[in-house]
């Protein structure tokens, strides 16, 4: 039977992390569709027509190493905004959704356009400071070459990009359960999310 738990929320909010760890908890796949837009800015960067690229994309191509560079970053949020590159990306999105045995799926529209019928969605957030802190120690680690306040302005440049698109912008759904990891440490968040997946799931 199919089980879906959609987790939605701004840049480095710490979605990723949580749908990895309730995945391993619950034994759900997880799938990033982050990545799906980061690989159609990359091929855009590299001169394709990005709705061709949406297209054309091969999932094997997640797996490029440089899909998590500040420029991709912004490359992903400027092809999101396109409707026939969302429409090419759906159903890949809502197979995988639908896969036997669970799936989480983390974005910015999934409890609202992809999954609204999951019986599980939570809108995972934090403080701007915080947020860009924690994609700057990440980048830093990594060696790549950056300064807090440029994370914060690229950070805040792809929110508003992300909230104020016609086409599937990043609000939380009607009946999403808000989590706001401020103040957590990734031990708390995921067992926050837990908590409520448990409830959920009876
Ligand atoms: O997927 P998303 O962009 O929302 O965020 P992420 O990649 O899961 O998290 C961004 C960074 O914040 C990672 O380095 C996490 O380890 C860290 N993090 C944290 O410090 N505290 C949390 N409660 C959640 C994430
Ligand atoms: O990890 P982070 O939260 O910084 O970004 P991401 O989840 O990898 O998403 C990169 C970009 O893809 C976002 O800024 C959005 O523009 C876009 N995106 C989207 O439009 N819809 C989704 N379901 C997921 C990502």
């Amino acid at each position: 039977m199919s089980f879906t738990v959609a987790i939605d929320g701004p840049a480095a909010a710490g979605k990723g992390t949580i749908s990895r760890a309730v995945a391993a908890h619950f034994g759900f796949a997880h799938l990033d569709t982050g990545l799906l837009y980061r690989a159609v800015g990359a091929r855009m960067l590299d001169g394709l027509d990005p709705v061709e690229a949406a297209q054309t994309l091969d999932p094997a191509s997640l797996e490029r190493d440089d899909l998590r560079s500040p420029a991709v970053s912004q490359a992903a949020s400027k092809v999101a905004p396109i409707p026939e590159v969302r429409a090419a990306l759906l159903d890949f999105q809502r197979a995988f959704a639908a896969r036997a045995g669970g799936a989480v799926l983390d974005g910015r529209d999934i409890g609202t356009v992809i999954c609204p019928d999951a019986p599980v969605k939570l809108f995972v957030t934090a403080s701007d400071t915080v947020r860009a802190e924690r994609r700057y120690r990440e980048l830093a680690e990594k060696g790549v070459e950056t300064t807090f306040d440029e994370v914060l302005a690229e950070m805040q440049e792809r929110d508003r990009r992300d909230s104020e698109r016609a086409a599937a912008p990043l609000k939380p759904a009607k009946d999403a359960v808000v989590l706001d990891t401020s103040q957590m440490s990734i031990d708390e968040a995921v067992a926050a999310a837990v908590a409520a997946i448990e409830e959920r799931r009876g």
